[in-house]
C-alpha cells in the first residue's frame, strides 16, 4: 500500500445514507478506537441518541446526520396534506435541534433543510420528499469539497518536516471525508511532507487520543499522543511550529468556539510565537453571533469526568463537577481562519465577511 492508499485508508465515510433500508448510517465514534462499528438508525430517537452521545460528532458531520435525519423523519410521515407534512417537518425539525447547542452546522444544515422544504411548495407530497433527499445529500458531498479545500489552504501555510499539534479530532470522520483541521496533515502526507503531528489527548471524552491518534496511525502518519497538560512543553522544546484546530462554531469577529481546552492551547501558542490555524468551514461560521459571548457552551454530564473512563470512580462522590464541552478561543489569539474560499486574516469581521461573499459569487 502506497502513501495515497494508506492516506485514503482513512478516509472512511463516517455517515451515508441507505436508501434500501431508509437509514442513516453513522461510524460509532464512541466505540473507536477498538471496534469499528457501523450502526444503522432508523427512528428519531435513535438518531437524537447518536448526537448526544457523539457516535456521530465534530461539527460537520453532526450536520451531515441532522440533514440526513430531517429527510429521514419527514420520509416517514403519514401526512396527506401540505399542512401535516409542513407540521411533521416541524417536529422532527426542533426535536433534532434541541440535540447539541454549541455546533452551529446543526442548525445551519437544518435550517438549510428547511428553506428547501419551503422552496419546494407547491410540489406534492413524494416531489417535496425527493427534494429533502436531494439537499441533504448535497449537504454531505458539498462538505467534501469544502474540505479538501480547506485542506489545499491550509497546506500552504505549512512547510515540510513541520510539527503540529491538534486538540480533538477535526478528521476524516468529524466530517464528510478528509477532515478540517486533519486535511492539510493528509494531503501533505500523500506529498511527501513527514510532517510530526502531536494530538492532545482531548480530556474528558478522549477524541484526540481516540480518533485523531487513530486515525492518522491508521493512515501511516507520524502521530505522537500527548496529554493536554503537555503541550506546552512540546512547544517549549521547539517540536512544534503550527497549531491546526477545527471549530463548533466561529463569531463575526473571529472568536471561536472548539472543543475544551483549545483556548488553553491558543493562549500557550501566543505565549511561544507558535502560529495558530483554526479551519473552518463557513458552514461553522455563524455571523447572528456578533462575538464569543453569543455562542452558547454546552454542558455536559459529570460522569464523563469522574467515572466514564474508569473502573471505580476517580473522584469522591458528591463532589461538584463543572463540565463544559466547549470554550471559546479570543479572535487575538487566531493567526488566520482558514475557509473553503480561502484565508481570512484579522480584521476578521472584515474578512469572514469578504469569504461569505466569495460564496455569493461561486
Ligand atoms: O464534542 P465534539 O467531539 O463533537 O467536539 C468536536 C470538536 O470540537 C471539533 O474540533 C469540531 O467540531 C470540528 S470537527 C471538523
Amino acid at each position: 500500500m502506497d502513501d495515497k492508499e494508506m492516506a485514503a485508508a482513512a478516509m472512511i465515510q463516517s455517515v451515508t445514507l441507505d436508501d434500501a433500508n431508509d437509514t442513516l448510517v453513522i461510524l460509532d465514534q464512541t466505540v473507536l478506537p477498538n471496534e469499528k462499528r457501523f450502526l444503522p438508525l432508523k427512528e428519531m430517537k435513535e438518531i437524537w441518541d447518536a448526537i448526544y452521545y457523539l457516535k456521530v460528532r465534530g461539527a460537520p458531520a453532526i450536520g451531515i446526520a441532522a440533514g440526513y435525519g430531517l429527510y429521514l423523519g419527514v420520509k416517514a410521515s403519514k401526512a396527506t396534506t401540505m399542512e401535516q407534512l409542513a407540521e411533521d417537518f416541524k417536529q422532527v425539525k426542533d426535536y433534532l435541534a434541541s440535540s447539541r447547542p454549541t455546533a452551529v452546522n446543526l442548525f445551519w444544515a437544518l435550517d438549510r433543510m428547511e428553506a428547501r422544504f419551503k422552496q419546494e411548495q407547491g410540489r406534492s407530497i413524494a416531489e417535496i420528499k425527493a427534494a429533502l433527499r436531494e439537499e441533504a445529500e448535497a449537504i454531505r458531498v458539498e462538505d467534501e469539497q469544502v474540505c479538501e479545500r480547506i485542506g489545499r489552504y491550509a497546506l500552504s501555510l505549512l512547510e515540510p518536516g513541520w510539527g503540529i499539534l491538534t486538540h480533538c479530532n477535526a478528521g476524516a470522520i468529524a466530517t464528510a471525508k478528509y477532515g478540517t483541521a486533519l486535511a492539510p496533515i493528509y494531503l501533505g502526507h500523500e506529498q511527501g511532507y513527514g510532517f510530526k503531528v502531536y494530538a492532545d489527548e482531548t480530556r474528558p471524552l478522549l477524541q484526540g487520543a481516540r480518533l485523531t491518534a487513530w486515525e492518522l496511525h491508521e493512515a501511516g502518519i507520524d502521530v505522537t499522543l500527548i496529554c493536554d497538560n503537555m503541550a506546552s512543553i512540546v512547544m517549549k522544546e521547539g517540536k512544534i511550529q503550527a497549531i491546526l484546530v477545527g471549530c463548533d462554531r466561529v463569531a463575526a469577529n473571529g472568536d471561536t468556539a472548539n472543543k475544551i481546552g483549545t483556548s488553553a492551547v491558543a493562549i500557550l501558542a501566543k505565549h511561544y510565537g507558535i502560529p495558530f490555524y483554526v479551519c473552518a468551514p463557513l458552514s461553522t461560521v455563524d455571523l447572528h453571533c456578533t462575538t464569543g459571548d453569543d455562542i452558547h457552551i454546552e454542558l455536559r454530564p459529570e460522569e464523563e469526568i469522574t467515572s466514564q473512563w474508569y473502573e471505580k470512580p476517580m473522584a469522591p462522590a458528591g463532589v461538584s463537577v463543572y463540565n463544559p464541552a466547549f470554550d471559546v478561543t479570543d479572535h487575538e489569539l487566531i493567526t488566520a481562519i482558514v475557509t473553503q474560499h480561502g484565508i481570512a486574516y484579522p480584521p476578521f469581521t472584515e474578512s469572514l465577511s469578504a469569504m461569505f461573499a466569495k460564496d455569493r459569487d461561486k
